[in-house]
């Protein structure tokens, strides 16, 4: 990996994408962004405002447009939004702009820590949680690497993450 490239981290909601990747910020001395808060500053409104008012596909263009200006910034660990990597277009911006590392967990574990969370629009019913997971796994398959989480500590999936990307 090169050092003046982006981590980014990709994964289904409550997969631990910001608080893996505030550690490994830490560890590597850069920043960490979290393109969910990006989206928030810019808009003027959190995450769950945004859909309730305008919808899904107005947060998918935001959310495209957050990451264009991030990819430009000085290398930073990035959590991006669970939906994020599942567009073509945002995948090319990953690619170009760093390397992507998918944090896997199995759905009844997300499920778990983010289920019925008010702050995330799309894991309010069950159902709805569990077929979206899977229609994204083919998706998060693309990142660069795959790091199993089940059974580490943040600090474990860190470190995971520092092997895999030998730095
Ligand atoms: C979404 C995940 C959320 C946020 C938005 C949509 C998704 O981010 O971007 O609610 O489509 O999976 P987290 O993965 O950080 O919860």
């Amino acid at each position: 990996m090169k050092a003046e490239q982006h981590i980014f981290l990709v994964g289904f909601m409550g997969c631990g994408k910001s608080t893996v990747g505030r550690l490994l910020a830490h560890r590597l001395a850069r920043p960490f962004i979290d393109l969910d808060g990006e989206i928030e500053e810019a808009a003027g409104r959190s995450i769950a405002r945004i859909f309730a008012e305008d919808g899904e596909a107005a947060f998918r263009r935001l959310e495209s447009r957050a990451l264009g200006q991030v990819a430009g910034r000085p290398p930073a660990v990035v959590a991006l939004g669970g939906g994020a990597f599942c567009q073509s277009g945002n995948r090319k911006k990953v690619a170009e702009s760093g390397s992507s590392l998918w944090l896997q967990a199995p759905v009844e574990i997300l499920l778990q820590r983010v289920g019925g969370d008010q702050g995330r629009p799309l894991a309010q019913d069950e159902e709805r949680f569990r077929s979206l997971y899977r229609s994204r796994l083919d998706d998060y398959r693309k990142a660069d690497f795959h790091l199993p989480t089940q059974g580490l500590s943040p600090a474990q999936v860190a470190d995971a993450a520092l092997r895999a990307l030998d730095i």
